[in-house]
């Protein structure tokens, strides 16, 4: 098999990337070791940027998303008995798109076929090679045989546990990273939520998140160890823990608990994102704790800037932003991994025997839910920063 960029992941990233070379008339083929639906029913969060949104719509994946995601005007906080907005519309003119990043995954996938392009499932023992040379190849089993796809350039975007990162020779990248010491256990129930936009809430229980998916949906969370096993949690434990962390602020209608799982908090950066004829987008390349909800719209950002830079490659012959590649996403990235630790560290509990920290942050919350100039930053950040 021969083609001009092998892409390694049927995430929102590979997905993406391959659906915007597509656009700009480059072949790719991609190669996921999971199968279709299982990757279409991946439960991750929801949240789309200002732009993402118009991003996605403009190279012609958004129209359900238009349809279906429920567009909100801001978010808010509770805390000590209040629940205060931030109104990103009112601050930076800005909003945000509720849509669960599998629908996401469905939409990408369903533009790559009906447009016939290769997605190859269920592909085992994938390897990348000779990304050294300009001959790079993506090896890998599927239904038993060998196969090998030739390219000119690999991208990896096969996620934090992927095999495309580990296979840089040691020592050309730099790796930055910082691991919380609680997770976050979340729910997908069959509930209304208890309010028409997000709640990001603070308690000396620890941090929760009521979020949703559809009207009857409700994606919930709540801060636990991150060692926790789901199935240590009763689903009585979890509403009780819900109910609490509200700290009465709106009222939580429970329901049928469709999905559990827990997810550890980590922040992890690669410098650079490239070597050689490889490189590295989305979770690949860096991993931001949940708080901010800046995963999958970093990810876009990446294959966003590496499509044009390999449409700039083969249609000028010009490698200029094929060598800015890395330090153009990594600036954005760096600003999302300090807006997510900054939303990480105002809203966790830290530690449980020094209240310091608990009256801290109780002041950060209140300072950045009535200054005008705080809750801008807050809202210009959590909507997405512009493009330079
Ligand atoms: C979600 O809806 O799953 C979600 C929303 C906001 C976050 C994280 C997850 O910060």
């Amino acid at each position: 098999m021969r083609t001009q960029v092998g892409i390694v992941g049927a995430g929102p990233a590979g997905l993406m990337l391959s659906h915007l070379l597509h656009r700009a008339g480059i072949d790719s083929v991609i190669v996921e070791n999971k199968s279709r639906e299982y990757i279409e029913q991946r439960v991750r969060a929801g949240v789309i940027e200002h732009w993402a949104r118009e991003f996605l719509i403009e190279t012609q994946v958004g129209a359900r998303l238009e349809r279906e995601g429920l567009i909100h005007r801001g978010i808010n906080f509770a805390f000590d008995g209040n629940l205060r907005e931030i109104d990103f519309h009112a601050l930076v003119g800005r909003v945000i798109t509720i849509y669960g990043q599998q629908e996401v995954v469905k939409d990408l996938v369903a533009a790559r076929l009906a447009a016939g392009g290769a997605i190859l499932f269920e592909a085992a023992e994938t390897s990348v090679q000779d990304f050294d040379t300009d001959r790079p190849k993506i090896r890998f089993t599927r239904e038993g045989r060998a196969e090998t796809i030739d390219c000119d350039f690999i991208a990896g975007c096969d996620g934090f546990h992927g095999v495309c990162r580990p296979s840089v020779p040691g020592g050309a990248l730099a790796f930055y990273d910082r691991v919380y010491r609680f997770g976050w256990l979340g729910i997908l129930s069959q509930s209304p939520p208890p309010h028409e936009e997000l709640i990001y809430a603070f308690h000396e229980r620890g941090f929760a998140l009521y979020s949703m998916r559809e009207p009857m949906v409700s994606r919930l969370y709540i801060q636990c160890d991150p060692d926790a096993a789901a199935d240590n949690w009763p689903d009585s434990k979890i509403w009780e823990e819900l109910h609490l962390r509200l700290g009465g602020t709106a009222k939580l209608v429970e329901g049928e608990i469709l999905q559990k799982g827990v997810t550890p908090m980590r922040a992890f950066v690669t410098e650079p994102m490239q070597y050689k004829r490889l490189f590295l987008a989305g979770d690949a390349a860096h991993i931001v704790p949940p708080t901010g909800a800046k995963g999958m719209n970093l990810a876009i950002a990446d294959v966003r800037v590496l499509a044009h830079a390999l449409d700039a490659f083969y249609r000028e012959r010009r490698s200029d932003l094929i060598d800015t590649y890395s330090a153009t996403c990594l600036k954005r990235v760096w600003k999302a991994q300090r807006f997510s630790y900054w939303m990480t560290m105002m809203l966790h509990r830290l530690n449980r025997k020094n209240d310091f920290d608990m009256r801290r942050q109780l002041a950060e919350l209140d300072y950045v839910t009535s200054s005008k100039a705080a809750a801008t930053s807050l809202a210009e950040n959590y909507v997405g920063l512009p493009f330079e």
